[in-house]
C-alpha cells in the first residue's frame, strides 16, 4: 500500500465546536473555537487555543475567566457567525439569551445544551496563539439533555469540525463502550 506524503498540518479528527464567552468592556462576546481540549483530571481543567489577534483574549486576560458553551445542531448558523465576525468590529452581545453562574465575567448561553464556566489558571504564549488553561468552577445542563444524571451526547446533538477542509459534521452512532470493548482481547 502506497502512502503519499501530504502537507504538514494538524490532522486531528474530529474537533469539538464550542462558543467561548467573555466580557469585554461591559459586553458579552462569543467566538467559535475548535481548538479546545480537556487537560487536567483533578481539578478538572480545559485548554482553549486562541489567535493572539482576536478580541476574546482581551476579555480573558482582563477578567481571568471565560465560559465554554457547547451548541447543538440547531445553533450551527449562529456558531459559524461567531467564527466569522470579530467583537472588535461587530457587537455579538445581543445574539443569545445569557445567564451567569458563579463568575460574573463568564457569560453563558441559555440555548446551548451544556455550559461550563472557567477560572483562568495559566496562559502559555505560543508564536501565533495563546493557550489559555481554565479550571472548571461550574457546569450547567438542562434535565432534558441528561441520562442518569450525565450529559447525553445523543440528546445534546453537538456537531464537530474537520480541518483543513473546514466542514461541520453531526455525531454518528454509539459503536461500543470505552474502557470495556477492548477487554475481549485481554483474555487471549
Ligand atoms: C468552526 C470554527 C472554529 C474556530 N476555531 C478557532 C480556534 O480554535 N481558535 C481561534 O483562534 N479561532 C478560531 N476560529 C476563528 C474565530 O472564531 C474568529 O476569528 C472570531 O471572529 C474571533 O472572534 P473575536 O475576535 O470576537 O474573539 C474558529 C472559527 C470557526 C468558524
Amino acid at each position: 500500500m502506497k502512502k503519499s506524503q501530504i502537507d504538514n498540518n494538524v490532522y486531528l479528527y474530529p474537533m469539538p465546536v464550542v462558543l467561548v464567552g467573555t466580557m469585554i468592556e461591559g459586553k458579552a462576546n462569543f467566538m467559535a473555537v475548535g481548538w479546545v481540549r480537556r487537560v487536567n483530571f483533578l481539578p478538572p481543567m480545559i485548554a482553549i487555543v486562541i489567535n493572539i489577534a482576536h478580541y476574546t483574549p482581551k476579555g480573558i486576560q482582563e477578567n481571568g475567566s471565560f465560559s465554554v458553551n457547547i451548541p447543538g445542531r440547531s445553533m450551527l448558523e449562529e456558531t459559524d457567525y461567531c467564527g466569522l465576525v470579530s467583537g472588535k468590529t461587530t457587537d455579538k452581545s445581543e445574539l443569545f439569551e445569557l445567564f451567569f453562574g458563579k463568575i460574573p465575567t463568564a457569560p453563558m448561553i441559555e440555548d446551548c445544551p451544556l455550559n461550563i464556566e472557567c477560572r483562568l489558571v495559566q496562559t502559555v504564549e505560543l508564536p501565533s496563539n495563546y493557550l489559555f488553561i481554565g479550571e472548571i468552577v461550574g457546569a450547567y445542563c438542562e434535565d432534558r439533555f441528561l441520562t442518569d444524571g450525565k450529559p447525553d451526547i445523543k440528546k445534546m446533538d453537538p456537531f464537530v469540525l474537520s480541518m483543513p477542509d473546514n466542514r461541520y459534521w453531526s455525531v454518528g452512532e454509539h459503536i461500543g463502550n470505552a474502557w470495556s470493548i477492548g477487554k475481549k482481547l485481554k483474555a487471549k
